[in-house]
């Protein structure tokens, strides 16, 4: 997946969760939502460095970038990552669920 918009549309004020960020298909979608303008809530059970995403993800025209360490099999984990979404950036636009 190209890392660049591939299209006219762009994402600006949009907010999308991707799960399963930290590498593989997840990272990779990060990436191009971040190339789109959205901004990021990261999500994986495997601890990231938020300002290393932060930087990466911003360089490539994200606006902001929240990392969360979440277990999606886990209810109450999934629970507290869409209050903290909804807290840090009061709405949700997109779903990416890879994890
Ligand atoms: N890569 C492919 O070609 C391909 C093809 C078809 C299906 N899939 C499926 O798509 C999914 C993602 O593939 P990938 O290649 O990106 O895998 P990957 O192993 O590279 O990355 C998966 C990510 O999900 C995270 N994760 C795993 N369990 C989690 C959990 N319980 N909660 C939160 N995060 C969790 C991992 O820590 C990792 O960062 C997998 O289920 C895979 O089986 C992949």
């Amino acid at each position: 997946m190209p890392d660049a918009p591939i299209g006219p549309w762009r994402l600006d004020g949009a907010v999308a969760v991707v799960t399963g960020a930290a590498r593989g298909i997840g990272a990779a979608i990060a990436r191009h939502l971040a190339g789109l303008g959205a901004s990021l809530a990261l999500a994986d059970v495997e601890p990231m460095n938020p300002a290393e995403q932060a930087e990466r993800l911003r360089a490539l025209g994200a606006h902001r970038v929240t990392v969360h360490r979440v277990d999606v099999r886990d209810i109450s984990s999934c629970i507290a990552l869409v209050a903290a979404v909804a807290e840090e950036f009061g709405r949700l636009d997109i779903l990416v669920n890879t994890g």
